[in-house]
């Protein structure tokens, strides 16, 4: 039953950040965490909640990454926030120093990770964001931990 996906139904801004609330809270640093979506999918508003899940407490910091490609924030583990949109290809993500930020102990989300699919770890936990309606999304965990599991349900 553990560690399959698991699929949110999502009906509002406020849904999607609790949700993300609710994985942010389940993360212990070391994880890697991979959005795919398109464009307006609510990845970065599931970003502002997995941050407060992580002890951001404030989530009007936690906006896109796109000009400066990444951007990070001070929770229970230091929170990395990256949107591979821009990028051409995996290697300009090495070069930010992704590698780096992967083993230094927080959380590394990025946005658009299938653009750079190669580059992310094995261990990369995804998670899709499936637009279907003005302001339902379906949110699917590819591997929803017990914790993530515990904190949805609860
Ligand atoms: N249930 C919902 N969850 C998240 N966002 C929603 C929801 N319903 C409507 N929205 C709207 O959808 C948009 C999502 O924007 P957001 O920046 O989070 O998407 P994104 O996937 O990061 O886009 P981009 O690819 O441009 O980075 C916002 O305008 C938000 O108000
Ligand atoms: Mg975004």
């Amino acid at each position: 039953m553990t560690n399959e996906p698991l699929t949110i139904e999502s009906h509002s801004v406020e849904d999607t950040l609790r949700i993300g609330r609710a994985i942010g809270n389940a993360l212990v640093g070391g994880e890697v965490i991979g959005l795919m979506g398109e464009l307006g999918a609510g990845k970065t508003h599931l970003v502002k909640g997995i941050a407060s899940g992580l002890g951001v407490n404030d989530d009007r910091i936690v906006n896109s990454p796109t000009f400066v490609l990444v951007n990070e924030y001070a929770g229970r583990v230091p929170v990395y926030h990256l949107d591979a949109y821009r990028l051409s290809d995996a290697g300009q993500l090495a070069a930010l120093g992704f590698d780096e930020m992967c083993d230094a102990g927080g959380v590394v989300i990025v946005e658009w990770a299938d653009r750079v699919k190669e580059a992310m770890p094995e261990s990369t936990q995804w998670i899709t964001l499936v637009s279907c309606g003005e302001s339902d999304r379906r949110i699917t965990i590819n591997v929803a931990t017990e914790a993530m599991r515990k904190n949805l349900s609860a």
